[in-house]
């Protein structure tokens, strides 16, 4: 059975078994700061366990792309670790139980799969009656292949959220798969009992600070690893021997002139980059990109040692974009995404191999010259904090550091790395409690969401309410009432004002009482469904119960809408102009200007920024009307609104619909026409790292400021050159013109004023055992200078030894120069140099005719040029 088959047959089985089949949920966790990474089936589910959430079925089964990388060494070394692979899963929101996922795995694994009954093992958590009966009674599993085990395997959690006790089922691979202990059994760490499901009894909600509670209703959760699957019907011994692998792998054998099954060191290498462009082309598909932190970091280190183990193939040039191909040709039938991104995906990799590939031979001139000066100074060791410090700014693995200083006979002192890797790690570490200090707040949001209830938002309409005051917070604790001067976050029942989401600013506000009045500066939403108000008290007392109007800052608002639905706008015309692979990835509206980060592989053109600019204009000057409206999210795709990363599964969302030209997933507040943008004008581009874009944009009156600004700018230059606006272009180019004549005759100037100082300096030359010594300390700008004088000098003199010292700032700039009839004498004008550079605390050297050196003691110079005669005499034979 393929890795296809299989995956076709289990979502078949429980769609018979009245589940939905539910796309795979993206790799990115949606709202879920908790984990980094979707690792397991459950995890797009969590709020549907717990009753967050009310699901749109209650059962439900998906094939999930997962990614753990808690042991990214491992993998290839072993026949089962990977970073990325699928998780079959079926769930119980609240609706069956135990009684059936277990006769019901059964029958999958015996009836549809074909195990044989007899190799089949099932452990349970230690005092799970419940479920022994089951297995025991129901399915007929006998007693003595029940085994029970404690918390540490026979209890499923991730992060914070539901969990609970589990069942796995153990397929036994045969002895001489086995260790050969006498008390090998299922929970040996050997490969002879391989755990291909695991079936999770959900029941409890383990808090942040590790505290289980029960849940109000039970729920199943269960994962099956597809590759482990695969290699158990494909008779295989590793899940790299799997069709799933091996296509990929043959690829790359292919590709790099090897062949699979030949030499473990290229096997281990074509595991490892199968497996890495596995987890790396799936998590940039759902929208991760290399960087240097979180998920970004985890993409750079695994496409990193890909790239590092495509040297051991022989492959020097980028080519984990060509593998990354396969892969999409191999997956995109499961996953339709991969498809549809393949082009983004792909550049991105090309990108961030080509980028490497340039670090790698920058760290290694660096390491060059940390081996010549280590050699120089007589060690055989590098520091370590120096290779850290190409691990951390190159790149640059340890193992590499190590392989290339061997090959010089340099070891590198590995402890003090590690010393410098531990205080990184001190330092990150003390920037994570501070995150942890703030998830400590949400729970207290938490728990007032769940005495008030959901604040009710009515913005959208309205922007002035009658409203309750729920609570009054100050430094974290309730308080009854505020007084003037106090700064207090507030909770109404309803309110008209717009937390900050979705990349829009917060809305201002007051709140306004009979004797009272409190300034509100910012709004937002520290947990779903609560609305918290940070403000001032101006004057009179602000009460718990009060009665209050509030009354939105309208001109803020109504700007903030215009950049708004300006950046629909944008997002539209950048798809037409770039290309259906452009994404957004982040953006910022605020009232006076908007920012739009988004996928794009190039810097845009100019011309390309002028054909966006022109559509959105042409879009404002169509007067299209904006509506929104509630739908279903499949509805919502279906009528083709721009699909976020990290999409819910939530019922209804709200659609922004612009006409025909623009149709977006956004909770945000928006014109009621786009003709009310006025003009839009972009003022930026830049980088914001790979793959990745930003534009920023005026829309209004800030067109107008921004244009003012412009003119100002050409008027205040007009006024320092001296000319009507109309001529500053003309002025400024023979400006430019009489400057470079002007550069042109100093030049010849400095030449003519060089010569008369080389004849002054010819009457210094005095005689050494007859050879003619010229040494002085003369006045020029550079060493090219100095040099053009030395060579004068030398032309004049025909024979003898001249050395010129000057000074430029801090520095120290010396040349010498030794005419050929000399060299028979032991004279060198390198070795010169290199002694009269040491009193001036600098080094040089070169040829024996003509050699230069820098130093950093300009006060000595003389006193050196002085002891000329003396180092020449002893230099001579
Ligand atoms: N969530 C369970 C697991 O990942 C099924 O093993």
């Amino acid at each position: 059975m393929t890795g296809r088959e299989i995956r076709e047959k289990y979502l078949k089985f429980f769609e018979q078994h009245a589940h939905q089949i539910l796309p795979s949920a993206s790799l990115i966790p949606h709202n879920d700061p908790s984990i980094l990474w979707t690792a397991a089936g459950m995890v797009p589910f969590k709020p549907y366990f717990t009753g967050q959430a009310v699901p749109e079925y209650k059962r439900v089964t998906t094939c999930q792309k997962c990614i753990r990388t808690p042991d990214i060494e491992s993998v290839g070394r072993t026949a089962r670790h990977h970073t990325f692979f699928e998780m079959l899963g079926n769930f119980s929101f609240g609706d069956y139980f135990k009684e059936s996922i277990i006769p019901w795995s059964w029958e999958f694994i015996t009836k549809e799969l074909n195990l044989p009954q007899d190799k089949l093992w099932i452990t349970i958590y230690q005092d799970d009656d419940e479920a022994f009966e089951i297995w025991h009674k129901t399915v007929g599993v006998p007693a003595e292949r029940i085994v029970r085990l404690g918390k540490d395997t026979n209890f499923w959690e991730i992060g914070v959220g539901p969990c609970g006790p589990c069942s796995e089922i153990y397929v036994d691979l045969g002895e001489a798969r086995g260790c050969g202990a006498p008390d090998c059994q299922v929970g040996c760490d050997c490969d002879r009992f391989l755990e291909i499901w695991n079936l999770v009894f959900i029941q409890f909600f383990r808090d942040e600070e590790g505290n289980y509670s029960p849940l109000e209703s039970k729920g199943i959760d269960t994962g099956m690893g597809l590759e482990r699957v695969a290699s158990v019907l494909q008779g295989v011994a590793s899940n790299f021997d799997t069709d799933i692998f091996r296509e990929i792998m043959d690829f790359t054998a292919n590709l790099a002139g090897h062949k699979y099954g030949q030499a473990a060191d290229t096997d281990l290498a074509l595991k490892v980059i199968a497996d890495h462009c596995r987890a790396v082309t799936f998590a940039v598909s759902d929208g991760a990109l290399p960087g240097n932190e979180g998920r970004g970091y985890v993409i750079r280190r695994l496409l990193r040692r890909a790239v590092r183990f495509g040297r051991v193939l022989g492959v020097h040039e980028p080519f984990l974009y060509k593998v990354s191909q396969a892969i999409i040709e191999q997956m995109q039938d499961a996953y339709p995404e991969l498809k549809q991104k393949s082009g983004h995906v792909i550049r991105v990799i090309h990108t961030e191999e080509e980028r490497f590939l340039e670090t790698l031979a920058a760290g290694s001139d660096i390491l060059a010259t940390l081996i010549s000066e280590a050699k120089a100074s007589g060690a055989s060791e590098i520091i370590g904090n120096d290779a850290f410090r190409l691990y951390d700014t190159f790149g640059f693995p340890l193992e590499l550091t190590q392989e290339i200083a061997a090959e010089q006979g340099l070891t590198v002192d590995e402890d003090g790395f590690n010393a410098a890797m531990e205080e990184q790690r001190k330092r990150a570490r003390s920037a994570r409690q501070e995150i942890e200090y703030i998830s400590e707040r949400g729970v207290l949001y938490k728990a007032l969401r769940e005495e008030l209830g959901d604040t009710r938002f009515n913005g959208y309409s309205t922007l002035d309410t009658d409203s309750n005051v729920m609570a009054i917070l100050k430094d974290g604790l309730q308080e009854l009432s505020a007084v003037a001067g106090e700064e207090v976050e507030i909770i109404l029942d309803v309110t008209p004002c717009y937390a900050e989401s979705g990349g829009q600013i917060t809305d201002h506000a007051m709140l306004i009482g009979p004797d009272l009045s409190v300034e509100v500066s910012f709004v937002n939403k520290p947990v779903e469904g609560l609305i918290v108000h940070r403000g001032k008290v101006l004057s009179g007392v602000l009460k718990r119960h009060d009665s209050v109007k509030v009354k939105v800052e309208q001109p803020r608002r109504q700007d903030t809408a215009r950049n708004h639905s300006a950046t629909h706008l944008l997002h539209k015309a950048l798809k037409e102009v770039l290309g259906e692979h452009v994404n957004q990835a982040g953006s910022l509206v605020e009232p006076d200007r908007l920012r739009f980060d988004f996928t794009h592989y190039a810097a845009v053109t100019p011309e390309e920024l002028l054909r966006i600019e022109e559509i959105v204009n042409q879009a404002v000057l169509a007067n299209y009307s904006i509506e929104t409206f509630e739908t279903s999210l499949a509805k919502a795709k279906e009528m083709g609104a721009a699909a976020l990363f990290g999409e819910k599964y939530g019922k209804q969302v709200r659609v922004v619909k612009m006409g025909e030209f623009s149709l977006e997933l956004c909770g945000g507040t928006h014109l009621t026409s786009t003709a009310e943008v006025g003009l839009f004008k972009i003022f930026n581009e830049t980088s914001v790292g790979a793959g990745l874009r930003r534009i920023e944009a005026v829309t209004g009156l800030g067109v107008l400021k921004y244009l003012g600004a412009k003119e100002a700018q050409l008027e205040e230059l007009a006024a320092v050159i001296k000319s009507p606006v109309q001529e500053v272009v003309r002025r400024t180019e023979a400006l430019v013109q009489h400057n470079k004549a002007l550069e042109q005759e100093i030049e010849a100037l400095r030449t003519k004023l060089a010569k008369s100082e080389v004849q002054d300096i010819l009457g210094r030359i005095t005689q050494v055992k007859g050879v003619s010594v010229l040494a002085s300390v003369v006045a020029a700008p550079d060493m090219d200078n100095l040099r053009g004088m030395v060579d004068m000098l030398r032309d004049k003199m025909g024979s003898g030894v001249i050395l010129l010292g000057s000074t430029a700032g801090e520095k120290v700039n010396l040349v010498a120069a030794v005419t050929k009839d000399l060299h028979g004498q032991g004279l060198h004008a390198g070795n010169l140099v290199k002694e009269i550079a040491k009193m001036v605390g600098g080094g040089g050297g070169g040829r024996p005719d003509m050699a230069q050196a820098g130093g950093k003691n300009p006060e000595k110079l003389q006193e050196a040029i002085d002891t000329v005669h003396q180092v020449v005499e002893k230099q001579m034979k």
